[in-house]
């Protein structure tokens, strides 16, 4: 996958690399989010950001036909607000389409104007698919005060 500069470190996404894992979930719950779900297979689906070789940032999918739940995007602390969380769900987004998932679904208690100022909007958590409905996260894993919000992936505009 691209390279990239983040304010001034340059920044290289990849999928998770075989023994990978355990450090992938150490930063997702370092950064307050759960990983009682989350197992070697589905990070097949799943991104990571990567300065000097470190593995400093996360997003993942959680595909279900042309639906995907949209999953722990974390930054490390020390390298937020430099643009990270921004190009991994720029590269997730990408990933998505090559992947044919049209929409992507996503709760969140904590980053909402995050998102929002991604081109997400609110939803209403009962009106998604029955497949994002059924996932963990959906069922058990995220109260009901968590925001549910949608966007339709699209190309870019000219490609
Ligand atoms: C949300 C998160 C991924 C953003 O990563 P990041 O690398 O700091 O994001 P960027 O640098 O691309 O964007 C930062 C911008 O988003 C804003 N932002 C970051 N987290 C935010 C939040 N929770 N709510 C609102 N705005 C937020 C910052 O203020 C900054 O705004 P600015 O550009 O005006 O200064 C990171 O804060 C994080 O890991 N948070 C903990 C885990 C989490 O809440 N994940 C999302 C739920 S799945």
């Amino acid at each position: 996958m691209a390279s990239s500069i983040a304010e001034g470190f340059e920044l290289t996404f990849s999928g998770i690399r075989p023994g990978e894992f355990e450090t992938v979930s150490d930063l997702i719950r370092s950064c307050g989010l759960h990983t009682d779900d989350l197992t070697g297979e589905m990070c097949r689906d799943f991104i990571v950001a990567r300065s000097e070789g470190t593995i400093v940032g996360v997003v993942g999918l959680e595909r279900k036909g042309s639906h995907a739940l949209l999953r722990s995007l974390a930054v490390a602390e020390s390298f937020r607000g430099a643009g990270v969380g921004s190009r991994l769900l720029e590269a997730v987004e990408r990933y998505a389409l090559s992947q044919g998932v049209s929409r992507l679904h996503l709760l969140t208690l904590t980053a909402k104007r995050f998102f929002a100022r991604h081109g997400f909007g609110t939803a209403e958590r009962g009106r998604q698919p029955a497949s994002i409905r059924n996932t963990a996260e959906f069922r058990t894993l995220c109260p009901e005060t968590a925001v549910c919000m949608t966007k339709d992936v699209a190309p870019p505009p000219g490609s």
